[in-house]
């Protein structure tokens, strides 16, 4: 697994510095290349000279070699490594790569590094609780780095508790693991390389007149999440979008239209050409009979406006799927959740269907979150509260099995 893998290996001024060694030593007889950096409080822990015996590569503290001007190149450094592992890594340098400071050698390499980066924190018990240092790993796990979570036991305080660097075995092992699903992130990424997908999102748009519209609250995110999520996997996407306040998604061709009937034209259009289309827009059912030239004015009576049925994207594309193509919708219910998405499953010709229901809090239109259900003819999987991005995930992993 690490083998011809190359490591940078950034180490801080912690007494857990003495075992970079170790954890050095480890990772060159998986067969990686490493190149230690450290910062110069580290050098107070452990010298350069036992770091670059074991890494068998000399060791980089400055930004240049005070004795020749010789120019230690930090993008070239972030170019060169498949893994930035920084252990120990103090309280102040996670503090540091938090804030985006870039004052020292490792913490500019960690600015430049494209590669995945990895913190193993090793600090006294009080430091390790501190809201300030929870605060900053916790940003570092959303900027995308892994922490290699401390173990519990002596620390160099004396005291007893958590904060003690994870022992380098186990640091080698968090690493091979990183690498592991770094490879599955890169194959599920282009999955779906060379395939085409039609994704509808957002609300209809139904004129009244030139002022007045009838429409709905669908925001538009969880198909635009849909579209995003097949893009990521090499996917060619055609997101056909009513009205939302998003932004477009990277790498996704939009087709931007009003009304049902406009996105009717827009879907059927394309659709023979796709491999599957996901139907998550919301759609009105009924529209207005006739739109008025001019802005209706009002009397003193009540009023009505007589509606006509829009025609069903989803039910036209049904009847029309050839073999191979995969058909999605969307089941948004108040009552009888599950008979009423089974009965559209079929009635649209569905491959499967993802219901939510309004009546859960954290599902539905507006939020960031949804929970649902994945309904195919043959069973039914219900999925916890999660993101929309993680739902767009488990949607586009049930295509996949289709395809
Ligand atoms: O029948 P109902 O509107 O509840 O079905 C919802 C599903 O059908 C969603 O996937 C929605 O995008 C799709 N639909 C459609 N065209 C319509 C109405 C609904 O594509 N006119």
């Amino acid at each position: 697994m690490l083998k011809g893998k190359h490591i940078i290996l950034g180490v801080t001024g912690s007494i857990a510095a003495y075992k970079s060694a170790v954890l050095c030593r480890l990772l060159v007889s998986a067969g990686a290349e490493v190149k230690v950096v450290m910062t110069n409080l580290a050098k107070q822990f452990i010298t350069p000279l036992t770091m670059a015996t074991v890494s068998k590569n000399p060791i980089l503290v400055d930004f240049f070699n005070p004795e020749n001007g010789e120019w230690n190149s930090h993008v070239k450094l972030g170019e060169w490594a498949d893994l930035y592992l920084i252990a120990p890594a103090s309280a102040n340098t996670m503090a540091k790569m938090a804030a985006g400071v870039a004052d020292n050698l490792l913490l500019t390499t960690y600015l430049s590094a494209r590669c995945p980066v990895a913190v193993a924190p090793a600090m006294d018990l009080d430091m390790y609780a501190h809201v300030a240092t929870q605060r900053n790993m916790e940003q570092l796990k959303q900027d995308g780095v892994h922490i290699i979570e401390p173990g519990s036991g002596f620390l160099a305080s004396g005291l007893i508790g958590k904060g003690r660097m994870a022992e380098p075995q186990d640091i080698v092992e968090a690493v091979e693991a990183i690498f592991a699903s770094e490879t599955t992130n890169h194959q599920k990424k282009k999955s779906l390389e060379g395939k085409r997908f039609l994704v509808t999102a957002g609300a209809t748009i139904e004129p009244i007149d030139p002022v007045r519209f009838i429409s709905n609250h669908s925001s538009g995110k969880m198909g635009y999440a849909v579209a995003e999520s097949l893009a990521k996997r090499g996917a060619e996407v055609v997101l056909v979008s009513g009205r939302t306040a998003l932004e477009k998604p990277q790498g996704v061709e939009c087709v931007d239209v009003l009304s049902a009937e406009e996105m009717f034209e827009a879907c059927v259009e394309r659709f023979s050409k796709m491999d599957g289309a996901v139907m998550c827009a919301a759609v009105a059912d009924y529209t207005p009979q006739v739109v008025a030239q001019d802005k209706i004015k009002k009397n003193d009576d009540d009023m009505s406006i007589a509606l006509k049925r829009t025609r069903d994207i989803a039910a036209h594309l049904g009847q029309h799927k050839r073999e191979g193509q995969v058909l999605v919708g969307f089941a948004m219910e108040t009552e009888n959740e599950e008979q009423n998405a089974t009965g559209k499953l079929a009635k649209k010709n569905l491959d499967f269907i993802v219901m939510n229901s309004l009546r859960k809090e954290g599902a539905g239109f507006r939020g960031d979150t949804n929970i649902v259900s994945l309904i195919d003819s043959h069973e039914k999987v219900d999925l916890p509260l999660m993101s929309k991005a993680d739902v767009a995930e488990r949607i586009v992993d049930k295509i996949e099995s289709f395809l």
